[in-house]
């Protein structure tokens, strides 16, 4: 068991769970486009390096960004961190506190929690000859300015923030995007659900795989959710590895 799961103080061995449940209109797409490679064997270099001027030009656009109410609380906007190396994104949904201040998305709380989550893959050799750390894989967000109170976004928020991070995933190709909680999934997915029906599958985004997990910041209210957001970054290997 990983230290992020077994450290913690609320830990509990996991009750049964039931199987879960995927809204029940929602019919997968089908899977027409080229799988976006994975890290092993240097495939990604040609794609780290396109990326590197898009990624720039983004975080410019985010930085001096006025599209919405956001721009005028905000301390900094925070567009993004990592690389495009390993090939897997993690997205979020809007700073807090101490991103706006950094400038850096998932550096408070939350964030402690999602770095040793991408640790314990990295111990566990999940993905065995990837290096997983936040260098190496990249992290953003839906929002790239934080609501005041951290509030959820709000539906034109998202509409006016939602191309950069299409931008940043077109740039990035990921082989595997894990969507954070319900705002990133509703976004990559076009549906709207629970986590809970929305976890446990494996959809797709363009060429890449895509899984939804509990956010981490509900992992810490509740960390009995550890133990699934664990199961799904075992799909998330799973899935890395398999054509
Ligand atoms: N929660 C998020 O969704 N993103 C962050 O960057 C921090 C907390």
């Amino acid at each position: 068991m990983p230290d992020f799961i077994a450290n913690s103080p609320a830990f509990k061995p996991p009750a049964p769970q039931p199987e879960p449940k995927v809204a029940p209109d929602f019919v997968l797409p089908p899977f027409t486009e080229q799988l976006y490679p994975s890290a092993i064997g240097g495939h990604r270099d040609a794609i780290v390096a396109a990326s590197l001027p898009v990624l720039a030009d983004v975080a410019a656009q985010a930085n001096a960004c006025e599209k919405c109410e956001l721009c005028k609380t905000r301390m900094k906007a925070v567009p993004g961190v990592g690389s495009a190396r390993s090939g897997i994104v993690f997205v979020g949904e809007a700073p807090g506190a101490d991103e706006d201040l950094r400038g850096e998305p998932f550096v408070g709380r939350a964030g402690e929690l999602l770095t040793k989550m991408i640790e314990g893959m990295h111990q566990r050799a999940l993905i065995p000859g990837v290096k997983l750390d936040r260098d190496e894989v990249y992290i953003v967000n839906v929002l790239k300015c934080r609501p005041p109170d951290n509030r959820n976004p709000l539906p034109h928020e998202i509409e006016a923030c939602s191309p950069y991070v299409m931008r940043q995933l077109e740039a990035l190709q990921p082989r595997v995007i894990c969507c954070l909680g319900k705002f990133a999934a509703e976004l990559l997915l076009g549906m709207k659900g629970t986590i809970s029906s929305m976890r446990g599958k494996t959809y797709r985004w363009k060429g890449a795989k895509l899984i939804v997990t509990y956010h981490p910041a509900y992992c810490l209210r509740s960390p009995s959710a550890k133990r699934p957001v664990w199961d799904d970054l075992q799909r998330l290997a799973q899935e890395y590895l398999t054509d």
